[in-house]
């Protein structure tokens, strides 16, 4: 028994050898292994032997050879397997390498470009970039920014109200009060994201737009601290010495709070039709945090301060990019999208 078990052995890996595709080594299984195979009888005659110990030691010897060509058979499966993918591979001639040359090739919004570029100036100023939700309480997006229910400001921004009793947030100013609340001070955050307000749509309003709100709280910080890092950003963002210049402003969550203007980029300051002859765009507004503000966030005011601003990232991109109508930007047209690339 043990020679006839040797020579099956012997012939199967002679077979097994030649075996170049997944059909041919599914053949083999079949004629080695398989219900009408030479060792399937061998096991069905063990039976027949009437020696115990003779019945255990064939039985033995045939499991493990039966057990050494199974395993022979699986590596022949994978290494069979894997060359046909390689041959498959080669004869198409596909070079995975070669990078992707098509006139379908997708491109960034010029939105998601613009906050990219603005969030890596910003981090390298030691800012963290924070998220905050769309839909918003009352709370973070009004009263823990110093807008008690009943103040006029409340009427500044057009809210839309949802039916479980939240509101779609009217500006990116929730995010202050959320980081305030989970990170202690010194903090410097930015937060980009999209607003929402009930508004007629021309072609420069829009109900939905994007901001980016900034916070630093640190101790003894003063608007020198706002302009220089305003200004900072601002030259790297358009890519030239930019100067500005802060005019009162009215917002209920800073004091005092401004209105940034830039130098106007078009006729450099002399004024032009851009400028409405003043040679100032209006840009971003801003301000010390109120300590109200500071109180709701849990942050003593007598200990620390800081300042804010809510840029409008849709203004902005619109500006540098020259888009004459914010309905572009939310068109879905690819002709205007591939400008972008
Ligand atoms: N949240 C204000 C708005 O949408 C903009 C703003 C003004 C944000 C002054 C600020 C700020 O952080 O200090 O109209």
């Amino acid at each position: 028994m043990k020679t006839i078990l040797q020579n099956f052995y012997n012939t199967f890996l002679i077979d097994i050898e030649k075996c170049s595709t997944p059909e041919q080594v599914r053949d083999i299984e079949v004629k080695y292994l398989g219900k009408k195979s030479e060792i399937h009888s061998m096991l069905k005659n063990i039976g027949s032997i009437e020696n115990v110990k003779e019945k255990k030691d064939v039985g033995k010897a045939i499991n493990s050879t039966k057990n050494d060509i199974q395993r022979i058979i699986n590596e022949r499966k994978e290494l069979v397997e894997r060359k046909s993918i390689e041959r498959r591979i080669l004869e198409n001639h596909i070079d995975w390498s070669m990078p992707v040359f098509s006139s379908s090739e997708g491109s960034l919004h010029p939105i998601t470009i613009v906050r990219r570029e603005i969030e890596s100036i910003f981090t390298g100023m030691g800012f963290t970039i924070v998220d905050g939700p769309e839909m918003e309480t009352e709370y973070y997006n009004f009263e823990a920014l110093n807008i008690p229910e009943f103040h006029p400001a409340r009427d500044m921004q057009d809210t839309f109200h949802l039916v479980n009793s939240m509101i779609m947030r009217t500006h990116t100013s929730n995010c202050q009060a959320r980081s305030m609340e989970y990170m202690k001070p010194p903090l410097r955050i930015i937060s980009p994201g999209k607003c929402f307000r009930y508004e007629a749509v021309d072609a420069s309003h829009e109900t939905a737009f994007y901001q980016i709100e900034g916070l630093l709280i640190d101790e003894k910080i003063t608007i020198a601290n706002l302009i220089a890092v305003m200004k900072l950003f601002l030259s790297e963002i358009f890519k030239s010495d930019i100067k500005v210049r802060l005019r009162p402003g009215y917002f209920p969550f800073v004091e005092p709070g401004f209105e940034l203007d830039i130098n106007c980029l078009i006729c450099g300051g002399i004024g032009c039709k851009t400028c409405k002859n003043s040679g100032w765009l209006e840009l971003l507004p801003c301000g010390m945090v109120h300590p109200n503000v500071l109180r709701y966030g849990k942050i003593d005011p007598e200990k620390y301060n800081g300042f804010a601003f809510g840029l409008g990232l849709t203004r902005l991109v619109m500006m540098k990019f020259g888009i004459p109508d914010i309905r572009l930007l939310n068109s879905g047209d690819i002709r205007f999208l591939k400008q972008f690339k």
